[in-house]
Order: structure tokens, then C-alpha cells, then sequence
């Protein structure tokens, strides 16, 4: 092979090691070769496509031409590796181990309670450890900004900025860096906690910053970089070609050569279209060495900004440019500094580049209508056309990702003019989510007055998100131009700008008339705005009334309270129990040393799967053509039902579930076949080189609605009464009625759905190495589907990186595919899936419609209700009966309504099935019984709080199913909720802050919730556990629970650590595995700690009091003589301990039963501020109030809560699930379906665990509280519908109205019921395709 053909040698760092791969190949990135080639795994998959931020890294390089080294942080899943030619890579690994020391930011963050699950820790470690490596003593917008694009799904957040709060010495943080009396002592901050409180943290002992301890940059880079004649490199891989030219010569021969090669710079654009839409580039040019693109060049008229540069570079530019010119210059900078801020995240825009933005011509590129609204203009180059310049206008973007511009021109830099006087430019933007979001709609706008008059001169409109690329909206301009900037001319534009931007009811992206009235809004916003300056430059006199001013929202997070009660006087130190103690793992995790799933090391052979899955909703298979896939180079096998060897199916509440579909498919995403190839990369080629036949078959059912049509359900439905509701309802003073949607939710746990299945080679016994709730689940059906005995599986679990319920059936059904695939090949197996596929296959939170009917007397008091729910279940039943039952269960939440009646049934469509998900139907339960108490307070024109305390069990109360209960601690939850929250003063405050604003509204809502623990399935309230003690003292505990970020590890270790009375140091938990703890029920229910904890409690007494004698002879022993005496006595250390939980029942034909161990309660206070005119709003405070008994462990227990608020908020304000009218899920990722992140936590984040409360039911009287306080999110949707009534109540309209949840931007938006979104006429339900 010659020497070009083999291609050169690709050098770089990665933790001050020098790597050289002499077979770099281009489609290889740095994610896949850190974990896969180094095993460097503490850099986590997470989406691998720049959205969830678990791969971040660091990249320093040397600039020759400043000699400096900058740094800064990246996503690993979308940086090629042959990009980083030169360069020094960090990784967690790199900064701090436990072997050696453990850097700052990775023990403040685990010190702090941020690391639950751990799987987002070492993506958040990097962001912030990049942070201080640039700036050691940053701010708290500096570190909210580098964290913004680091998704967590367990945290909530707040533990997680409050870990790095503490390196940052502004004077709102207290304390920070170890620097005393911060602010406590000032005028202070009231919220502080009290000195003597109990802290969930001590900063005071945090390991100081040291910035020696981090890796210097390699001087041979260093060396490297100066070389004086740099080479063009070229790197050769499987089925791709990269060039990387040094000079702009050479580029633009490259490109003339090849037109067709994309110039990769971030690889942002190139990279996801290269993964998710399976695009091949045999030749990629890479034009990051060209320092021509990267050329800064001021002139009298404004910058030439060199095309390569970086997002983050443009901003700093113009940051410094900006305040060395006069204001009137900067108009056009400070729009991009402010939209740059906003755009992708911290790690996108390090990366992405200028020119990369521009061409990509995104239909919601955020510069481009900035750019183009404010004259810029690009400079290109290509051999034919020599040098030439284009304005950046409406003729530039052509079209959907295509510009004028000719295959072989290169950008090659971009000139960003001054303004001039009486020139103004603004930037607005609108985003599913504030932060870390592609906008719904984004624009520029600009405007020049003829001098010292309000006559428009010029002025040109660009829009985002309004079609298939940038927009003019040349039109509106015109209707603008040459006339005086007023009233008469902006009313006659708005109509113009609706006539103009016309989105057809089907297009794509869906929103329509949100799309349009947003147009509307920002055209709005920019005439206050230009009214403002037209004012303050003295044009115009007249004054603008403060209802109509706009200020941004706020943002700044403040200090947050977690209160909790101290352990008792008379506890010894030693004893754990009751003390925040830190997630066990929580070091591993940030130091990236904790090993999930995908994170073990391959065996010799092993083979990796991949899914093949339906592209038909409802369809008969009538062949598959595997041929092609077995062709392919790795590919070994193809895995169909056929080799299934034992059960086919997974029976459930009497139907059937395949594991692989046979004969028919009905869903969008089933399970067909799997491919099995030696590589991750050569199977999922395989996969997609199948061919399958398909015949549609009619009438598929999606929606509840359709459900109900053609009676589509799965049985049995349930029915549950108390009273007689007919009759009552002819009794009441008024009836409502009325109708709630509730969209599903993705579990979006950060680890996907991964499994190592792998034959022990003899009398057919295999080990599973899962991610799952429900190890016993798993060897069950391994076991069956393989036709084996259950002894010949072992399911071993070491921890999982979130599950929230869709770890259970689901795995089980992967597993047992997988294992299919093992037990064939007699290789190990492994099955990881895409973010992508996990969303597509794995189903979620059951969508909800629900129609409901009240009777009220005229004070308040709730008399008759009836409400019938119907759960989209999917294509299978999985677990939707028993959801549906959950359901019903809740009806009354907090409320005593003597006559109610429930209805619930699982419809049966062709969705992808839903399944358990951390609440298990209370969230969608619920909600709607609050919506109908608030319709009842919006009925009678009352305060809803006033409507529930009338309406709440009082004294020792009966609910609907029977079971006797006292809610005082509810009582006391939602009392302490108002006193804390100061409920009546800021309600005050909220009705006047709208009485004087108009477009911003505030919200403010309280709810309650009783949520019942344990499982009504009696059988499943029992749990085991095995506990060993070693003759050196050391004890190793196994029980039944799976760690997955909960914290029940931890909590086992306190329970352990008390019964035993030796410290925690010395009981280790190493996992979680079907051959030491055997018919294990799944984590979940909130059950955990309860089962787990009476079983681990029960051995370790039966071992202490087996030590007792022991003790006796020798007092004054230590814990290891005792165990070495007692080996020796022939005493044995080891021991189970088993739980037999409460015989817990419901019967549905009586309608009685006792289908909960007890309640634990709550109640939330949300306080909101709503911008009416985008729909977007911010949680301003929230204060929770919880009775957990007395808690085991606070910091875990306050983590659980803030958890699952921020996962009930994602749930009702922002997560939504989009389905093609075909069935097909559009919402695959973190680009499309937003999880709250880090600019979602409230700003003010308040946590109280109600004091002096005991259960008798519970270890230690303690409560279960993994799943409850997710309902509490609603507040948020409450404090929303709130503001929207408000708003509502401007245009005159009062009354209960729908408002459906997720409440979106969107919805909030268009339930405003604003002039301006008045003006858009509503696209017809059924005239159009969405
Ligand atoms: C998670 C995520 C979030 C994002 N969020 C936002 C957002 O909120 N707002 C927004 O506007 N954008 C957003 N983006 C898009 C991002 O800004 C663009 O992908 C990026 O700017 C493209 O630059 P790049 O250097 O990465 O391009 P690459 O992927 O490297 O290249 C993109 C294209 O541009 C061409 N190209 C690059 N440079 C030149 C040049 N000098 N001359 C000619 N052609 C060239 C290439 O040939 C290629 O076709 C997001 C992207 C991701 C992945
Ligand atoms: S895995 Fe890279 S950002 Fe999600
Ligand atoms: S701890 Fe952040 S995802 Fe689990």
C-alpha cells in the first residue's frame, strides 16, 4: 500500500499522553474512540448529538499567532477525531481520580448531592471545570451559561449549581470558595438558613482550587504549532476520505475538485446529518488549519469576521469591540452578542463556526435574520469566480440548508457593519426551551429614521422558523417605509407582516398560529422598544404607560433553603441514620470511575446488536430480505422470532406481547429482527440494510378518541363510586364540564436501554449484565425465552443511570432478544441503544384524555363529581391496566367528594406501547382532578386555594376505596406550604403586579397531593437481602433494591451501618444480582427503601445478636477481634434477612380495598411570570412541603424531591411528544423534546421536610418519596393557567377555560387570547395533515 493510500498519522493529547493513530478514520469521533478505543469511559453517550452534553470534554489548543493556549469545552459525540490533529483533549479522567487526588469541582459537585444517577456528572464536571480553567472565580450567570447545555434527569439541578456556587465570590453567594462570612453577615440575604440549622453540606471543608494541579499543555504541541511549514494531512477510513489543507490556495483547489466534499468545521451540521440521517461523504475537507478564515479585520465601516472562527469567538470579538465604540455603532453587535447567547450551547457554539451557520441556511438559523436584517454582507472565494462579495439578503437563502452561493465557493469571511445614528437593531427569539433550543421562531430586525424625525428611512424584517429558510418580510417593510414610525403605520404592518408570512395548516414544524403570532410579538416588541429610543432621543414626547413596558424575564437563581430536622440528642455520632449522608458512588461518579453498563470491558469476540424496527404503524409483514445485510463486512447473523428457542411472547393481564413481531406489525417502532455485527457501527449498517415487505392494513387507531370510536381498549376497564353521583348532581347549585388532554412523557433517562448478555460457554447458563429496575425480572425472561431453567441465569446489576419505571418490562423484552442473539452465536452480546431508537421503542408516560362533570354548591363545597379517563396504552398492555387502576385509585387526591365516580380505561392503538413511568398515572390522575377544582374556583370566581381547603378531608377521613386515614399531616403540609411561601402577601403581590402590566402576567398556585406507598399487588411487598461479613471486619451487603441514582445503596448502608454499629466505611454494596438475592420485585412504588431496608435491617440483627456472646466475653474488643473470634468459634457471618411488607389488596368489583401501606403527603406553591406575548415564562419561587416521616437520609430524600418536581415540571409545562398523522415519532432527541435543564430550576428553590412526623408503617418511620412529588411539578401548570387568566381577564374574557398540558410556550401563548393573537384565524381541526 502507498504511503497516500494508508494515509498519515493523526497526533494528539488526551490527559498529557500522546496519542498516534496511524488509521485515524474520519467517521470515528472522539466519543467513540475515548470509550471504545482508549476505554477511557467516564465520558458518557448520552444522544451523540450535541444535546444532552454527558460527552463533554475539554480541548486546548496553541494559537501560533497569539501564542496562547485557549480552552475550552466540547461535546466528544460530535468532534471528529481526525479535527483534533494538534490538539490537547481532557477528559474526566484527566482531572482527578480517587487513585490519585480528585479535583475541586468533582468532590464540591459530589459533596453537594449533584450526583444521583451519576450518569450526566462527568458532562457536568468538564463544563464547569472548562469554566474555571478560563475563569477561576466566575460568576453565577458564567456558570448557569456553561452549564446550560448539560442535561440532568435525576438532580433537579439546584444541588448541582449549589456544589458550584461555591467557587463563585459574588456577593449573593455565601461562603464561596471557602471564603467565610461572604454575605451572612451583611444585610443578607432573609432566606439563609439559620446558623445551627442542619446544612446538607459543609462548604468549609471543600478542597481549595488549586490550579496547579491541572495538565499543562504538551510543549511538543506547542513545537508542533510553530512548525513553519505545516503539511496537508489526509486521513483515510472504511468508507471515508478527510483532507486538511494549510493554505487558502489549496482549499480552494480541494473544493473546486471536489464540490460535493462538505468543509467541516464544528461539525455540528455535518455530524448529526452523517448520523441521523445516515448521509455519506466519501471526501470531507477540513479547513480548520487555513488561518485565512480565521482573520479578524477592522475597517471605518465595521469587522470583517473571518468564516472559521468560532460562535464563541464572534461574541467575545464583539463583546470587546462593543464598548470601545459609541452606542449608536453597536446596534447590529449587541443584537448578535444577544442572540449568540442564546443559540445552541456553551460547547455548540465553541465549536460551531460562523461561516457554518450561514451555510447550513437553517430554516431557524438564529444569525442569519440578524445578519441579513442588518446589511452583512460574505466575502467567497473558488478558482472560477476568483474573489467576490455577496450581501447576506433575501436572494442568499434559497431555500431549505442551500444558499446562492455555488458548490465550489468557500466563505471566507463575513463583515458585520456599525450603525449609524437613528439606526436600531433588535433580536428576538422564541424557543421550546429558554436555553440550549433551535427557536420556534427567531428574527432580526432593523430600522434607520431619516435624522431627528420618526420617518422610516429603511428598514428590513428577517424571520426564522417561518418557512424553509430565512425570511424577508419584504412586504411589511414596504408597508413601513417612508412613513412616520406610529400607531396608523405599525397597525397597518402587523397586518401586512399576516398576510405576508402565510404558514400553510400542514407545514412542517407544526405551531402555526403560534408561528404567526409570534411574528406579530416581536414586531410588537421592536416597536416598543424603537419607541422607547425614538423617546429617549427626544423625537417623540410622548410617554409610554408602564403596563405596556417589557422587560426581559428574570433570571437570576438565588439561594435556595432545604430544611430538615436534626437527628436526636441522644444518636450517636456514629450512628447514620437521619444525617444527609452522600450518595455512596457519588465520588465514582465524578471522577467518571463509576461502570455502567456499556461502560464494561468487551470480551474476546463479542458482538454488538442492533434493532431493526417497523416503519409501518398497522401493517402485515409479508417478507424480509436479510441477504444484503449479511453482506456487509462485520455483519455475523440476523436474529428474527424464528430462532427464538423457547417462549415467543411475554404474557400479560392475559395478552400476549412478541418479543420480535411475526406476522404483523402495530406500531411505528416495534421490534422486527436484529443484526448482530462485530462492531457498534457495522450493525447498525446491517440493520439498516434490511429490507422488509410490508402491507398496510386499514383503520390504524392513534388517538384516545379513536379509541373510543371503535371501542379499541385493552380489559379490563375499571369502575369505581362512592355515593350516588346521578343523584347528587340533581341536588348541586352548579355543574361545569369539562375536558383535559395530557400529553405523555419520555422517561429520558440519561443512560439508554443497555445489556451485555453473555454465555458462560457450559450446560447452557449465561450471565446478563442489565440497566434495569427488575434484575429478577430479567433472568425470568431470559430464562423463558432461551427455554432454560432460571438457575442458568444470572442477572447482575451494578447501578443504572436513571430509569423512572422504563427499566422494567421493557429491558425485560431487549433482554430476552438479546439473549437470543447470544445463546445463537455462542458469543457474548451486547445491546445498547440510540437515543433515538430507545425513544421510538421503549413507549412512555401513558398520554391521558379526560372528561369530567362537577356539581358545586355556590360556597365552594364539591358535592358530585364524575370523571372518566382514557389512557393511550400503545400497541401492547405492558402495565397500562394497572396504571389505569392507579389512576382511579387517586381521584379524590386531598379532597373529601362524597359523591365521585371514576372511569378508566387503557385504549389500545397503534402507538408504541406506554408502560410505568415514576408515578405511575397519579401525575395524569391528578391533574385533571385539579383542573376540575380550579374550573369550580374559576366557576364561582373564587381563589382555587379557598376552593380546596373547603373541599379537603377533615379529621379521621374515608377515601373513595374505603381505607381509613388521618390527613393531618396534610393539613399541616399545605399550612406550613402557606406560612412559608407566604402565600396570601404574594398572591396580594402577583394581582397587583398584573394590574399593572399588561403584556407580563404573574401566576401563583398552590396544590396538595396524598400519594399512596407500596404495591397493591400484595406479592410484590417483599424484599431480601444477604449480608457478609469478612474475617478483616469488612461487610459486603446485597439486597434486592437496584441502585439507580435513588440512593438506596446509600440508605442500605445506614440501615447496615446502625444495626450493626460500625461505620458505613466499612459495609461496602457491590451490586445487585439474582444469584445472591433470588425473586426480587422491581425498585419501584416508592417501595424501596421500605422493603429493602426492614430486609437488610433483619439480617444484620440476626448477625449482631449472633456476635452478642462475643461481645459479652470481650467488652472491650474491637469490631474486627469480634469477627475473627467468632470465625473462630465457628460462628457463621453471613445472613439473609427477608421482609414481609403489608397484605395490601384492592377489589374492584366491591370498590373497596387497602391498596397502600399509608400516604405520604405534600403540598407546592409555584409563583410564575408569563411574557403573554411569546408564551414564555419562568418559575420564579417554589416552595415544597413534605412529610417523609423521618427521613433516613435528607440529602437523598430532598434530591428525590427536587428530582421529581423538575421532571413534573418537564411533564406539564415543556415535554412534549410529537407523532407524525402516520404514526410516527418525530421527537427523537434532545434537539426535538426538551427535558427541563439548568435555565428551568425555580429561582428560588425552597425544600421543607415537615417536621415531628412518624410512620409506624415504614423503616426507621420513614416514608417513601422516590415518585410522589413529580405531581407537585403541576403547581407550575397552575401557577401558568394563573397568569393566562390574567391575561385573559385584559381582553375581557373570565371563566374556566382549557388549557391543556404540557402547557407550552404555545399553549400559554395562544390561551392569552392577546389582540395580537386574535388577529391569526385558527387553522380548522380535520382540514389539514399536521
Ligand atoms: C445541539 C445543537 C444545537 C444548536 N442550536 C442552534 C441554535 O439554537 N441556533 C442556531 O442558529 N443554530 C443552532 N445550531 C446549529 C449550529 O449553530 C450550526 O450547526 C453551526 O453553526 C454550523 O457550523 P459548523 O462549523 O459546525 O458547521 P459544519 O457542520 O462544520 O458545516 C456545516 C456546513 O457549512 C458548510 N461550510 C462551513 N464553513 C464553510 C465555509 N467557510 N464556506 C462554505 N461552506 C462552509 C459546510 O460545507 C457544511 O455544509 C445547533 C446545533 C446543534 C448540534
Ligand atoms: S452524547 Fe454528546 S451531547 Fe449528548
Ligand atoms: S444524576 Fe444527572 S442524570 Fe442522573
Amino acid at each position: 500500500m502507498s504511503a497516500e493510500e494508508v494515509g498519515d498519522i493523526l497526533c494528539f493529547f488526551i490527559n498529557g499522553k500522546k496519542v498516534t493513530e496511524d488509521h485515524a478514520d474520519p467517521e470515528t469521533t472522539l466519543l467513540s474512540f475515548l470509550r471504545e478505543k482508549l476505554r477511557l469511559t467516564g465520558t458518557k453517550y448520552g444522544c451523540g448529538g450535541g444535546g444532552c452534553g454527558a460527552c463533554t470534554v475539554m480541548v486546548s489548543r496553541y494559537q501560533p499567532a497569539t501564542k496562547t493556549i485557549i480552552h475550552y469545552s466540547a461535546n466528544a459525540c460530535l468532534l471528529p477525531l481526525c479535527q483534533l490533529h494538534g490538539a490537547a483533549v481532557t477528559t474526566v479522567e484527566g482531572i482527578g481520580s480517587t487513585k490519585t487526588r480528585i479535583h475541586p469541582v468533582q468532590e464540591r459537585i459530589a459533596k453537594a448531592h449533584g450526583s444521583q444517577c451519576g450518569f450526566c456528572t462527568p458532562g457536568m464536571v468538564m463544563s464547569m471545570f472548562t469554566l474555571l480553567r478560563n475563569k477561576p472565580q466566575p460568576s453565577m450567570e458564567d456558570i448557569t451559561q456553561s452549564l446550560a447545555g448539560n442535561l440532568c434527569r435525576c438532580t433537579g439541578y439546584r444541588p448541582i449549581i449549589d456544589g458550584c456556587r461555591t467557587f463563585c465570590q459574588e456577593a449573593n453567594c455565601c461562603q464561596s470558595n471557602g471564603a467565610k462570612d461572604c454575605c451572612l453577615n451583611g444585610e443578607g440575604n432573609t432566606d439563609e438558613p439559620e446558623h445551627g440549622e442542619p446544612q446538607l453540606f459543609d462548604k468549609e471543608k471543600f478542597l481549595p482550587l488549586d490550579p496547579t494541579q491541572d495538565l499543562i499543555f504538551p510543549p511538543e504541541l506547542i513545537l508542533m504549532a510553530e512548525t513553519a511549514n505545516p503539511q496537508t494531512l489526509t486521513f483515510r477510513g472504511e468508507r471515508m476520505s478527510w483532507v486538511s489543507p494549510v493554505s487558502l490556495d489549496e482549499l480552494v483547489q480541494l473544493k473546486t475538485s471536489n464540490p460535493k466534499a462538505p468543509l467541516v468545521m464544528g461539525n455540528t451540521n455535518i455530524g448529526p446529518d452523517i448520523k441521523f440521517k445516515g448521509i455519506l461523504h466519501p471526501l470531507i475537507i477540513s479547513p480548520a488549519r487555513v488561518t485565512e478564515l480565521f482573520q479578524i479585520t477592522q475597517t471605518p465601516q465595521g469587522v470583517w469576521v473571518g468564516a472559521g472562527c468560532s460562535l464563541t469567538e464572534v461574541r467575545s470579538l464583539l463583546e470587546k469591540l462593543v464598548p470601545q465604540f459609541p452606542e449608536e455603532k453597536t446596534e447590529l453587535f449587541r443584537a448578535l452578542i444577544q442572540q449568540l447567547g442564546n443559540l445552541g450551547s456553551q460547547q455548540i457554539r465553541n465549536v460551531a463556526s460562523l461561516g457554518g451557520n450561514i451555510m447550513s441556511a437553517y430554516p431557524n438559523s438564529d444569525l442569519n435574520p440578524v445578519l441579513a436584517a442588518g446589511n452583512c454582507k460574505v466575502s467567497v472565494i473558488s478558482k472560477a469566480g476568483g474573489r467576490r462579495e455577496l450581501p447576506l439578503n433575501h436572494d442568499f437563502f434559497v431555500s431549505f440548508g442551500k444558499t446562492i452561493l455555488k458548490p465550489e465557493e468557500i466563505v471566507v469571511s463575513v463583515f458585520i457593519p456599525f450603525t449609524i445614528k437613528g439606526e436600531f437593531v433588535r433580536a428576538f427569539r422564541q424557543a421550546p426551551r429558554k436555553e440550549s433550543s433551535f427557536s420556534t421562531v427567531t428574527t432580526g430586525m432593523r430600522v434607520l429614521f431619516s435624522e431627528g424625525s420618526r420617518v422610516v428611512q429603511d428598514v428590513s424584517i428577517y424571520f426564522g422558523g417561518m418557512g424553509p429558510t430565512t425570511v424577508s418580510a419584504t412586504k411589511t417593510c414596504a408597508s413601513i417605509i417612508t412613513r412616520p414610525w406610529d400607531e396608523e403605520t405599525l397597525s397597518r404592518a402587523y397586518d401586512v407582516l399576516l398576510d405576508e408570512l402565510v404558514l400553510p395548516p400542514s407545514a412542517p414544524g407544526g405551531m402555526v398560529e403560534f408561528r404567526r403570532s409570534l411574528t406579530l410579538s416581536f414586531l410588537f416588541k421592536f416597536n416598543l422598544e424603537v419607541l422607547q429610543k425614538l423617546r429617549e432621543m427626544t423625537v417623540i414626547t410622548d410617554g409610554l404607560p408602564e403596563k405596556t413596558q417589557i422587560q426581559a424575564l428574570p433570571r437570576e437563581i438565588q439561594h435556595s433553603l432545604q430544611e430538615f430536622q436534626h437527628v436526636s440528642e441522644g444518636q450517636s455520632d456514629q450512628d447514620p441514620v437521619g444525617r444527609p449522608i452522600m450518595h455512596r458512588s457519588a465520588i465514582s461518579q465524578a471522577t467518571g470511575e463509576a461502570v455502567y453498563c456499556d461502560d464494561m470491558p468487551h470480551t474476546d469476540g463479542e458482538l454488538f446488536l442492533a434493532l431493526v424496527t417497523s416503519s409501518r404503524a398497522h401493517a402485515k409483514i409479508k417478507g424480509m430480505d436479510v441477504s444484503e445485510a449479511l453482506r456487509l463486512p462485520g455483519v455475523v447473523d440476523v436474529i428474527t422470532t424464528e430462532d427464538i428457542p423457547g417462549m415467543k411472547t411475554r404474557p400479560m393481564f392475559g395478552y400476549e406481547e412478541e418479543l420480535l413481531a411475526q406476522n404483523e406489525v402495530s406500531c411505528v417502532g416495534q421490534m422486527v429482527c436484529a443484526v448482530v455485527a462485530d462492531t457498534r457501527a457495522h450493525a447498525k449498517r446491517g440493520a439498516a440494510a434490511v429490507k422488509i415487505e410490508y402491507e398496510d392494513l386499514p383503520d390504524p387507531v392513534f388517538t384516545q378518541e379513536e379509541a373510543i370510536k371503535k371501542s379499541s381498549y385493552f380489559e379490563p376497564r375499571r369502575m369505581i363510586e362512592q355515593g350516588n353521583v346521578t343523584e347528587a348532581f340533581k341536588t348541586v347549585d352548579q355543574v361545569h364540564e369539562g375536558e383535559f388532554q395530557m400529553g405523555g412523557q419520555e422517561h429520558f433517562y440519561m443512560e439508554t436501554q443497555s445489556m451485555l448478555v453473555v454465555p458462560v460457554g457450559e450446560e447452557r447458563e449465561f450471565n446478563a449484565y442489565v440497566s434495569t429496575q427488575w434484575p429478577a425480572g430479567i433472568q425470568e425472561v431470559i430464562a423463558q425465552t432461551l427455554g432454560i431453567p432460571s438457575n442458568r441465569v444470572t442477572c447482575h446489576v451494578k447501578r443504572v443511570g436513571g430509569a423512572f419505571g422504563g427499566k422494567v418490562v421493557k429491558t425485560g423484552i431487549l433482554a430476552g432478544i438479546t439473549s437470543v442473539a447470544a445463546w445463537k452465536t455462542n458469543r457474548a452480546v451486547r445491546c445498547v441503544l440510540e437515543r433515538g431508537e430507545d425513544m421510538l421503542i421503549t413507549g412512555g408516560r401513558h398520554p391521558v384524555l379526560a372528561k369530567y362533570k362537577v356539581g358545586f354548591m355556590n360556597d365552594g363545597r364539591i358535592v358530585a363529581a364524575d370523571i372518566q379517563y382514557y389512557a393511550n396504552a400503545g400497541n401492547a398492555v405492558d402495565e397500562s391496566v394497572l396504571v389505569a387502576e392507579k389512576i382511579l385509585l387517586h381521584i379524590d387526591n386531598a379532597y373529601n367528594i362524597p359523591n365521585l365516580r371514576g372511569r378508566a380505561a387503557a385504549c389500545r392503538t397503534n402507538l408504541p406501547s406506554n408502560t410505568a413511568f415514576r408515578g405511575f398515572g397519579v401525575p395524569q390522575s391528578l391533574v385533571v382532578v385539579e383542573n376540575m377544582v380550579n374550573d369550580v374556583a374559576m366557576a364561582l370566581g373564587r381563589p382555587a386555594d379557598q376552593i380546596r381547603e373547603i373541599n379537603m378531608y377533615k379529621g379521621p377521613s374515608i377515601t373513595h376505596y374505603k381505607f381509613e386515614f388521618s390527613p393531618e399531616n396534610m393539613h399541616r403540609c399545605w399550612d406550613e406550604c402557606k406560612v412559608k411561601s407566604d402565600y396570601s402577601a404574594r398572591r396580594k403581590a402577583v394581582d397587583q403586579f398584573n394590574q399593572q402590566n399588561r403584556w407580563k402576567k404573574r401566576g401563583i398556585a398552590i396544590i396538595p397531593i396524598k400519594y399512596g406507598i407500596a404495591f397493591a399487588e400484595s406479592f410484590l411487598n417483599q424484599a431480601a437481602a444477604l449480608v457478609h461479613i469478612y474475617k478483616d471486619g469488612s461487610v459486603l451487603v446485597t439486597h434486592g433494591g437496584t441502585e439507580m441514582g435513588q440512593g438506596i445503596h446509600t440508605k442500605m448502608q445506614q440501615v447496615a451501618s446502625r444495626e450493626l454499629h460500625i461505620p458505613t466505611s466499612k459495609i461496602y454494596i457491590s451490586e445487585t444480582s439474582t444469584s445472591t438475592v433470588p425473586n426480587t420485585c422491581p425498585s419501584a412504588a416508592s417501595f424501596g427503601t421500605d422493603a429493602n431496608g426492614m430486609a437488610v435491617k433483619d439480617a444484620c440483627e440476626t448477625l449482631y445478636q449472633r456476635l452478642e456472646p462475643i461481645r459479652q466475653k470481650d467488652p472491650k474488643g474491637s469490631w474486627e477481634s469480634w469477627v475473627m473470634a467468632a470465625f473462630f468459634e465457628k460462628i457463621s457471618l453471613s445472613a439473609t434477612g427477608f421482609y414481609r411488607g403489608p397484605d395490601l389488596y384492592m377489589d374492584w368489583d366491591k370498590m373497596e380495598g387497602k391498596p397502600y401501606a399509608y400516604f405520604t403527603f405534600g403540598a407546592c406553591c409555584c409563583e410564575v411570570e408569563l411574557d403573554c406575548l411569546t408564551g414564555d415564562y419562568r418559575t420564579l419561587r417554589t416552595d415544597i412541603v413534605v412529610d417523609i416521616g423521618r427521613s433516613v437520609n435528607p440529602s437523598v430524600d430532598i434530591g428525590q424531591i427536587e428530582g421529581a418536581f423538575m421532571q413534573g415540571l418537564g411533564l406539564y409545562t415543556m415535554e412534549e411528544l410529537k407523532f407524525s398523522p402516520t404514526g410516527v415519532l418525530y421527537t427523537r432527541g434532545p434537539s426535538q423534546y426538551k427535558i427541563p435543564a439548568v435555565c428551568d430550576v425555580p429561582l428560588r428553590f425552597n425544600v421543607y421536610l415537615l417536621s415531628d412526623s412518624y410512620n409506624p408503617h415504614a423503616i426507621y418511620s420513614s416514608k417513601g418519596i422516590g415518585e410522589p412529588v413529580l405531581f407537585l411539578g403541576s403547581s407550575v401548570f397552575f401557577a401558568i393557567k394563573d397568569a393566562v387568566a390574567a391575561a385573559r381577564s385584559d381582553s375581557a374574557l373570565v371563566g374556566p377555560f382549557s388549557l391543556d398540558s404540557p402547557a407550552t410556550p404555545e399553549r400559554a401563548c395562544l390561551a392569552c387570547a392577546s389582540p395580537l393573537t386574535q388577529k391569526i384565524p385558527a387553522s380548522k381541526p380535520g382540514s389539514f395533515k399536521p
